[in-house]
């Protein structure tokens, strides 16, 4: 397997959840990791653990639903990084919602947040990321294969989003640059909890899907030599609904 030491890596929602697990992860393998999310704080701990895990990490506090913001961002990391191996775009806003009243505005804020911000900052990072022959990670969601009731603006952002990783694929394999969607199930994460307290059932994060697990199947999927690409992971929890 390849290692990863010294590349750098941009992680998007790296302040919790599974964007903390990966952030730490590629830290294991000797990864600096720009740690993007809104709370300062959160992205500070985790450039600490980040340092203290083997690799480097900084933090990058930008709103991703605001385009300048995006664009700011964009303008820091040409700015601060020598090179970027590997984008991660994790952060998603997810409200839950029947399409017969669910508000339009959630639509739109799950729109900035999970699709047109992956899109404007892949095209802010691509002419590195291809310097690098460098590799994408979206962080995509069941949900983005299969829609369920009351989650379709969310659903339909994630099939979105799994369309740009596609049609990206096509477009950069070309130049060397590897795309992976990830399809996780229910994770155990502060978004799941408050998934589970919509539908008003009781949260036990020991029966769902850990961050850790799907940090650790992202990395070997990053790990493999250039001669192989994983395009998909579907991964979910092996404990059954009861
Ligand atoms: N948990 C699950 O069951 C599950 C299942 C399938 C897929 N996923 C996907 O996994 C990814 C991570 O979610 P998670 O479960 O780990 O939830 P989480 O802990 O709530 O993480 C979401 C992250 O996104 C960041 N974020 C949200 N809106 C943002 C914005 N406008 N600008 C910048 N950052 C923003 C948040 O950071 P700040 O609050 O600091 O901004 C947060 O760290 C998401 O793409 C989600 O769709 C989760």
């Amino acid at each position: 397997m390849k290692r990863l030491t010294d590349h750098v890596a941009v992680v998007t929602g790296a302040g919790s959840g599974i964007g903390k697990a990966l952030a730490l992860a590629l830290a294991g393998q000797g990864v600096t990791v720009a740690a993007v999310g809104r709370r300062a704080a959160a992205l500070e701990e985790v450039a600490a653990l980040a340092a203290a895990a083997g690799g480097k990490g900084r933090a990058y506090a930008a709103d991703l639903a605001c385009e300048d913001e995006i664009r700011a961002l964009v303008t820091m990391l040409h700015r601060d990084c020598e090179r970027i191996d590997i984008l991660v775009h994790n952060a998603a806003a997810m409200r839950m919602g029947r399409i017969a009243d669910a508000p339009v505005e959630d639509l739109d804020l799950q729109y900035r947040t999970n699709v047109r911000a992956p899109y404007l900052l892949t095209q802010g990072l691509l002419p590195m990321l291809r310097q690098r022959r460098g590799q994408i990670v979206f962080m995509n969601s069941s949900a983005g294969l299969t829609a369920g009731a009351g989650v379709g603006p969310y659903a339909a952002t994630k099939h979105a989003l799994k369309a740009l990783a596609d049609s990206l694929r096509e477009e950069v394999n070309r130049d060397g640059v590897r795309v992976v969607s990830v399809f996780p199930g229910r994770t155990a994460t502060p978004l799941q909890e408050q998934v589970h307290a919509w539908e008003r059932r009781p949260y036990r994060p020991e029966r769902l899907l850990q961050a850790e697990d799907i940090a650790a199947t992202v990395v070997n999927a990053l790990c493999l030599p250039p001669t192989a690409e994983v395009t998909d992971i579907k991964i979910r929890s092996m404990t059954k609904p009861e």
